[in-house]
C-alpha cells in the first residue's frame, strides 16, 4: 500500500516532450529515453502517442518505441490514443495502459482532435468499451483547463463536468492539463475545489506546462488541495503542437526537489534522473528546461 505522503509522478517527457521537438528522435533513443527513466525510479512512463501520423508526425514511430523498451517489472508504459483505432495500435504494442484526451474548450477540441467535446466522448466510448474486456486501464486528460489559446477563460465548473464524464466513462483517474500555462496558485486551487465536488481527489492528476513559470507555485497549491498525482516532463521538454507558443511541460526534476522538500515520497533518485535530463538535452542539442538540473549541474550546494 502507498505511504499518505506518496505523491505519484506521470512521467509525460517521452509523449508531450517529444511529440513538440522538430527533430524527431529515433525509435532507439526515445526507448533509451524511457528505459533511463524506469532505472531512475519512474514508474509511470507516458511512452509514446497513437494519433493520427499526419497530425503529429513525431509520434510516427510510437510502435517501435515501445518494442525496444527494455519492461522493468512494476513500471507503467502507457500510451495517448484519441479514438478505437489508436487504442487497437496501442495494445498491438503492448501497451500497459492507455489515455484518452479531451479539451474543455470547444475550439481547442477542433484544433487538436477534429470534433467537438461531446464527439470527443462519443469516439472514447468503443475505446473504453474495449479496454474494460481487455482489463486496461484508462487514463483522461482535459486540456485548458485554466485558459484557452483560443477561447481565453474557462469556467471550472465545465471542467468539473467533464471530469466527472470521463470517470462516469471508465476513467480510473483524470489529468488536469494547463496546457498554455497561464494558471496561477489560487486559480489552481479554486479549480480543484470545484472539480472535488463533482470527483473524488484521488482521482485527480494535474498537469501544467510552464510557460509563464508559475508550474511549481500551482503543484503546491493543488498539493494543499490534497492532489496526489502529478505529470511532468524531464527536463521540462514539451509543449503541444496545437497550442502555438505553449511551453514545455513542468520539468520532473524540480517536481522531484519540491516534492523532497515539502517531505514527500516518490521514490525517484534525483541525481539519476538529473543525468537522463542532461542527456536527453544533449540529444535534442538544447539546454536543460530544469533550474534544478541546472543548479545540480553547477554543483551548487543543497541545503
Ligand atoms: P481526423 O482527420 O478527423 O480522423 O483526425 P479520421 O478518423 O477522419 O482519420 C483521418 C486519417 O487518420 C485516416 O487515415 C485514419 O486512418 C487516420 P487515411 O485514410 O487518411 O490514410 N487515423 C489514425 N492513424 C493512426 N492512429 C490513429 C488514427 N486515427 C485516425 N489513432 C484524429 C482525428 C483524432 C485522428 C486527429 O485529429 C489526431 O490524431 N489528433 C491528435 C492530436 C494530438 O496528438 N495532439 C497532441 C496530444 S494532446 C496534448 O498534448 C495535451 C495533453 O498533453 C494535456 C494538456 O497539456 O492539456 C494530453
Ligand atoms: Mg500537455
Amino acid at each position: 500500500m502507498e505511504q499518505a505522503n506518496f505523491v505519484r509522478i506521470f512521467e509525460v517527457g517521452p509523449r508531450d516532450g517529444l511529440q513538440n521537438e522538430k527533430n524527431p528522435l529515433t525509435p532507439q533513443l526515445k526507448a533509451e529515453l524511457v528505459n533511463r527513466l524506469a532505472a531512475a525510479g519512474l514508474r509511470h512512463i507516458e511512452s509514446g502517442s497513437f494519433v493520427s501520423p499526419k497530425w503529429v508526425p513525431q509520434m510516427a514511430n510510437s510502435d517501435e518505441v515501445f518494442q525496444l523498451i527494455e519492461r522493468r517489472g512494476g513500471t507503467i508504459y502507457s500510451a495517448l490514443t484519441p479514438n478505437l483505432k489508436g487504442y487497437q495500435l496501442a495494445r498491438a504494442a503492448q501497451a500497459d495502459e492507455v489515455a484518452v484526451f479531451a479539451a474543455a474548450s470547444e475550439t481547442f477540441s477542433q484544433k487538436n482532435i477534429n470534433c467537438s467535446i461531446e464527439e470527443s466522448l462519443d469516439r472514447f466510448r468503443p475505446l473504453m468499451e474495449a479496454a474494460q474486456q481487455d482489463g486496461i486501464p484508462v487514463r483522461g486528460y482535459i486540456s485548458c483547463v485554466l485558459g484557452c489559446p483560443y477561447e481565453g477563460a474557462v469556467d471550472p465548473s465545465r471542467v468539473a463536468e467533464l471530469a466527472a464524464s470521463l470517470i462516469a466513462m471508465g476513467c480510473y483517474e483524470v489529468s488536469l492539463g494547463d496546457t498554455i500555462g497561464v494558471g496561477t496558485p489560487n486559480k489552481a486551487a479554486r479549480l480543484i475545489q470545484a472539480v472535488s465536488g463533482l470527483v473524488d481527489t484521488k482521482r485527480l492528476a494535474v498537469h501544467f506546462h510552464d510557460t509563464y513559470g508559475q508550474a511549481i507555485a500551482n503543484i503546491y497549491a493543488c498539493l494543499e488541495e490534497g492532489v496526489r498525482c502529478v505529470d511532468s516532463s524531464v527536463a521540462g521538454l514539451g509543449g503541444c503542437p496545437y497550442a502555438p507558443g505553449a511551453g514545455g511541460n513542468v520539468a520532473t526534476e524540480d517536481v522531484v526537489y519540491l516534492l523532497q522538500g515539502c517531505g514527500y515520497e516518490t521514490g525517484v533518485d534525483l541525481n539519476l534522473l538529473s543525468e537522463c535530463g542532461h542527456w536527453i538535452s544533449l540529444q535534442l542539442n538544447r539546454p536543460t528546461g530544469s533550474k534544478v538540473a541546472t543548479a545540480l549541474n553547477g554543483q551548487c550546494a543543497r541545503q
